[in-house]
């Protein structure tokens, strides 16, 4: 089992849970449905868009953590294509967040060589909150490291179903041949590629569902549900979740 002491030697205390974790078995793609921040904020007397700012700040401190144990692909879910339906202000107050998130934090995320994309369609989002995300997605295209992945104005129905339409044109087209379409293929045509499928989909706030969330990308995912509201959920709490996934079995339907 290789050590993480290299990373951790020198860490603080919160740090010591991912001493405990197997290097070898680390999870290559970590989605996130960062659910609870709502409630957090009610949970302390403060509006909700308090809970959405608390959770804004604690991306950044998962994506550090992900990173430092070597995970790949972090993917989070921020805004569901579902989420429209929220109050106006609600709405407004999340398509702002990147523009606050990224010139704060992209200097730091540039040093730890992340790469920013989004997940989603740009279709509906406001100019200023794509511009925001387009520009953190340019600076860090040339980075080689973790993958922190934007899932916003994202539905998985949708994209399977956007996904069949091109693949139906291109047969009509007679690009592909009905009998060339398998799992792989099909992928191609989901809003995903080329990111590999999660390893491990964590939910935070007690909440059982998948919610329209990556579907077809899950099929064989570890689920892990923890009760804590996404902004009370901190660096340990993440590496248990890994801590978790590494002791499950993964059997793809096999024995
Ligand atoms: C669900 O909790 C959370 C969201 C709909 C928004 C998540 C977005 C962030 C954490 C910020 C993302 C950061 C950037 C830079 C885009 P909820 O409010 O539905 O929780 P509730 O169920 O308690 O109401």
């Amino acid at each position: 089992m290789m050590s993480f002491r290299k990373w951790f030697g020198s860490k603080p205390e919160g740090e010591q849970a991912a001493l405990k974790l197997d290097a070898d078995n680390i999870p290559n793609h970590v989605a996130v449905i960062m659910d609870g921040n709502g409630r957090w904020a009610q949970k302390r007397g403060l509006p909700r868009v308090a809970g959405h700012h608390s959770g804004m700040k604690n991306v950044k401190k998962i994506t550090m953590a992900a990173n430092s144990i070597g995970v790949k692909v972090l993917t989070m879910y921020a805004f569901s294509t579902e989420n429209w339906k929220r109050p106006k202000e609600e709405v407004d107050y999340l398509m702002k967040l990147p523009m606050e998130f990224f010139p704060k934090e992209i200097d730091e995320l540039i040093a730890n060589n992340v790469q920013i994309r989004m997940t989603g369609w740009p279709e509906g989002l406001p100019n200023y909150t794509l511009k925001a995300v387009q520009d953190a997605i340019d600076q860090t295209k040339h980075n080689t490291g973790l993958i922190l992945n934007f899932a916003l104005n994202y539905g998985s129905r949708k994209e399977m179903l956007n996904g069949i339409q091109r693949l139906a044109q291109d047969m009509k087209e007679n690009k592909v041949a009905a009998d060339e379409v398998d799992e792989a293929l099909f992928s191609k045509y989901l809003l995903t590629d080329p990111l590999p499928d999660p390893d491990l989909l964590i939910r935070t706030s007690g909440e059982l569902r998948i919610s329209n969330f990556m579907l077809w990308q899950l099929a064989y995912s570890e689920l892990y549900f923890t009760d804590l509201c996404w902004p009370e959920f901190t660096e340990p709490h993440f590496y248990e979740a890994i801590g978790e996934y590494q002791r499950r079995a993964r059997r793809y339907g096999g024995l």
